[in-house]
């Protein structure tokens, strides 16, 4: 299989709030086995699904790094990691959590990288859907680690410039020959109805609207009381769109 959504776009866009809210949708609809993959070494999805993270990958890596003596030997080194993988798995009531988080040490993260590709590849078996939040460069995707994707959702606020990032996106996508089944547009943190000159540039750079999500008192609320998605009132307007957009998906 592989990933079955990837959430991607300019910072700030609402792309863990969106992640969040799909994970919710697809809990409340009893969709099966849930995986989450936090891409974004600034992590912070933990937080807004309510679970802790006991170990990120990239603080694993730092360990490993720590007992140098023994990863030398390459069958040691398989061998601890796949032990440790359970370190690395939060589990939540309802769906499991992976983060791959940053390495303690500056600069490259292709370490932390590379074992959260792994890790994805012994875990995915074991869930009916993951659903990954990416960091705003997309690094994951641009270092080419990832998997299969069958839908990648590009998140944009309702700005020239939202919209523009993630076209770039999606021509990186596809420069990278990263195999995505479709590459949808969701409309974020939306007031009332998008502007028509946004919708003009949308349909000019060819993309499809999978959904709007407008801007939710209800979002603004959880984030400053710091509560979960899953506190977040059923009948909020958000969650009500995001579960229409999970209709239009096959899931
Ligand atoms: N639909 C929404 N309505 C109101 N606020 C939102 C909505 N979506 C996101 N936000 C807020 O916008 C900020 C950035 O959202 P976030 O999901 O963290 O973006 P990203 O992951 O793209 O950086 C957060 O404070 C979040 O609470
Ligand atoms: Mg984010």
């Amino acid at each position: 299989m592989g990933i079955n959504i990837a959430v991607a776009g300019k910072g700030g866009t609402g792309k863990t709030t969106t992640s969040a809210l799909l994970i919710r949708s697809m809990i409340d609809k009893k969709a099966g086995k849930i995986l989450a993959l936090d891409a974004d070494p600034n992590s912070n999805l933990n937080e807004l699904l309510g679970i802790k993270i006991n170990m990120t990958v990239g603080q694993l890596v730092e360990d490993f790094k720590k007992n140098g003596a023994v990863i030398s030997s390459g069958i040691y080194k398989d061998q601890m990691v796949e032990m440790n993988i359970h370190q690395a798995v939060a589990e939540g009531k309802d769906f499991d959590l992976l983060a791959m988080g940053r390495g303690e040490g500056p600069g490259c993260y292709c370490a932390a990288n590379n074992l959260f590709k792994k890790y994805i590849d012994m875990l995915q078996d074991s869930y009916d859907y993951i659903v990954m939040d990416n960091e705003a460069g997309m690094e994951h995707l641009s270092r080419k680690t990832t998997h299969n994707i069958r839908y990648l959702l590009l998140i944009s606020d309702p700005s020239l410039r939202g919209v523009q990032t993630a076209a770039r996106l999606r021509d990186l996508s596809k420069e990278l020959k990263i195999n995505i089944g479709k590459v949808f547009l969701i409309l974020s943190r939306v007031d009332n109805k998008p502007d028509n000159r946004l919708l003009d540039f949308v349909k000019e750079q060819d993309f499809e609207i999978l959904g709007i999500i407008n801007s939710d008192k209800n979002i603004i609320d959880i984030e400053l009381s710091d509560k979960s998605i899953f506190e977040l009132p059923p009948e909020s307007t958000s969650l009500q769109q995001v579960k229409e957009i999970v209709k239009k998906l096959e899931i």
